[in-house]
């Protein structure tokens, strides 16, 4: 079984069975996991879905089902990289503070708001989906796109938009990677958010290690 938060209005097709939207807390998630007779959890979400890994590790515990995660490794500087390292989104918002600039704020759609606080900059969005509302910035360009992006694509971004300052979450992985490269050969600054602190778990960081967590390496002809 597939679980979406329910973020997107049109997830990929999927060739498992999906359910889509909250359990009603740790509480709720761990009476889904007894009543179904779930025995393993994978925790696949985003890095920053903290409230998601938090809320999986507790109930598998309650539950008594095995848990692990299948995650990336944060990403880390590299030469000709010019990172400012926060630590939250409240942080990215106040190292803004200053003159008019051109921004990317590569974010997805949920912390957009938070940077109404710094008005006077241009700002560049990029959504999964269209805005349901209007978006708090006075000053802002937005595209629909969705990942994963190459380097090309996010080069030919940055420049069509003259951007001068990148902001992101370290997500990790490759998916999302193409604009850190684009703004390392453009010698851009990066304002890059780090990850919030999650209990210790499991991980793994393919989908090798998962199957093998699952027991099922003959599927891996291993
Ligand atoms: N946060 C990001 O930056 C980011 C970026 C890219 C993609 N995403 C993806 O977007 C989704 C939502 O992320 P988020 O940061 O909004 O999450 P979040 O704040 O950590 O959690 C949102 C809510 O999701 C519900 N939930 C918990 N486990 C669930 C599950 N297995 N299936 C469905 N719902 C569950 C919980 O509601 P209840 O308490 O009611 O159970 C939780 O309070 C995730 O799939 C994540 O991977 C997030």
């Amino acid at each position: 079984m597939l679980s979406y938060a329910g973020r997107v209005a049109n997830p990929k097709p999927q060739p498992v069975p999906v359910r889509i939207g909250g359990f009603g807390g740790v509480d709720g998630l761990a009476t889904y996991l007894r009543e179904t007779g779930i025995t393993h959890l994978v925790d696949a979400t985003h890095p920053f879905a903290a409230q998601m890994s938090r809320h999986a590790l507790a109930a598998a515990a309650l539950a008594g089902v095995l848990h692990i995660a299948f995650t990336r490794p944060a990403w880390t500087p590299e030469d000709g990289d010019d990172w400012h390292r926060v630590g939250d989104i409240d942080a990215a918002v106040a190292a803004l503070a200053g003159p008019s600039r051109r921004v990317m704020l590569a974010l997805g759609r949920m912390h957009v708001e938070a940077f109404a606080a710094q008005p006077q900059h241009r700002y560049l969005l990029r959504f999964v989906d269209r805005a349901e509302r209007a978006i708090g910035l006075p000053d802002h360009h937005l595209v629909i796109d969705r990942g994963p992006f190459t380097v090309e694509c996010d080069l030919t971004l940055l420049r069509e938009h003259a951007i001068d300052l990148l902001v992101c979450k370290n997500a990790g992985g490759s998916g999302a990677m193409a604009k850190l490269v684009a703004a390392r050969t453009l010698g851009l600054p990066v304002v890059m958010i780090d990850r919030p602190a999650i209990p210790a778990r499991t991980e793994v960081y393919d989908v090798a290690g998962v199957l093998r967590w699952l027991d099922h390496d003959a599927d891996l002809g291993v």
